[in-house]
């Protein structure tokens, strides 16, 4: 078994797990921009990955702008994006707590960030960055989905998830573990391992990385403090007719979150 380390330098198997629900979740957005926002064309997707939301997106005819740190996830982006999605997307190297471009000031009308991406965040200034940058280029209607796990910090054991799917020939297994809350540090470990096998093939991927929690009382202050309110709550089943009740107990959350107008 060949051992690798960072699936983000593989984004073919990673989005062999996350990239199922790609439709579904365009669906969902465009929903909620008509529902919530200004159903508007412009959109700006924060840590885009490999693109594979750009790339749905952009072939709905809608106006992307996506970013990611990782220069591997940026060049699948780019090599996806058919001619006529390329002329409708816009990808840039950069990071969520920096990113800033002048021409998108108050001109985005929804921007996402939907798998739990947004606790890369790792301290509360840079989560704050990020969210003040992100609402400054949108519009005064427009709206930031974000979408992420809280964390019940009374939590007694690890949390641990199993998904297969398939690239080609390959045959893949994900693993992910969540570690016990350290509620002082305000982080949770976490550890991924894809086991990819198949025609000459025998690797596995580990990736270890903190994860930042949130309960959702400090969720909702750092909006507040980002001057960001939440227009609406959803989970991950991505049904915009069953919006998240005040004291719910799922932890899987998607916020709408809107510009303050005060
Ligand atoms: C779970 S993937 C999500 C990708 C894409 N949004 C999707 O749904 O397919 C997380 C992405 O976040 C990127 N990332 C992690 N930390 C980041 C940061 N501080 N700034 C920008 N991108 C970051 C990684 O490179 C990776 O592409």
């Amino acid at each position: 078994m060949e051992k690798r380390t960072d699936w983000y330098e593989h984004p073919e198997y990673y989005e062999a797990i996350f990239g199922t629900d790609t439709v579904r979740e365009v669906d969902f957005l465009q929903t909620l921009s008509e529902r919530h926002g200004t159903g508007g064309k412009r959109w700006l997707e924060p840590a885009c990955g490999a693109g594979r939301l750009v790339a749905e997106a952009a072939s709905r005819g809608l106006q992307v702008v996506g970013y990611d740190i990782s220069e591997a996830m940026l060049a699948h982006a780019r090599k996806r994006l058919t001619p006529a999605q390329r002329r409708r997307a816009k990808l840039f190297q950069s990071r969520m707590e920096a990113f800033a471009e002048p021409s998108l000031e108050g001109r985005v009308d929804l921007a996402h960030n939907l798998v739990s991406t947004f606790r890369y965040l790792d301290s509360e200034a840079a989560a704050l960055a990020h969210l003040e940058g992100t609402r400054r280029l949108l519009k005064p209607q427009g709206i930031y989905v974000l979408g992420f796990h809280l964390t019940d910090y009374a939590r007694e054991k690890p949390e641990h998830e199993r998904w297969v799917g398939r690239v080609g020939r390959d045959h893949v297994v994900c693993n992910t573990h969540e570690g016990l809350p350290e509620r002082r540090q305000r982080r949770s470990p976490m550890r991924n391992r894809l086991r990819v096998t198949g025609p000459g093939k025998d690797w596995l991927i580990e990736t270890t990385w903190y994860f930042r929690t949130y309960s959702e009382p400090q969720a909702r202050k750092l909006f507040r403090a980002a001057g960001l309110r939440i227009a609406a709550a959803y989970d991950f089943d991505y049904d915009v007719e069953s919006p998240v009740r005040r004291g719910s107990l799922r932890l899987d959350r998607v916020f709408v979150l809107q510009p303050d107008a005060g």
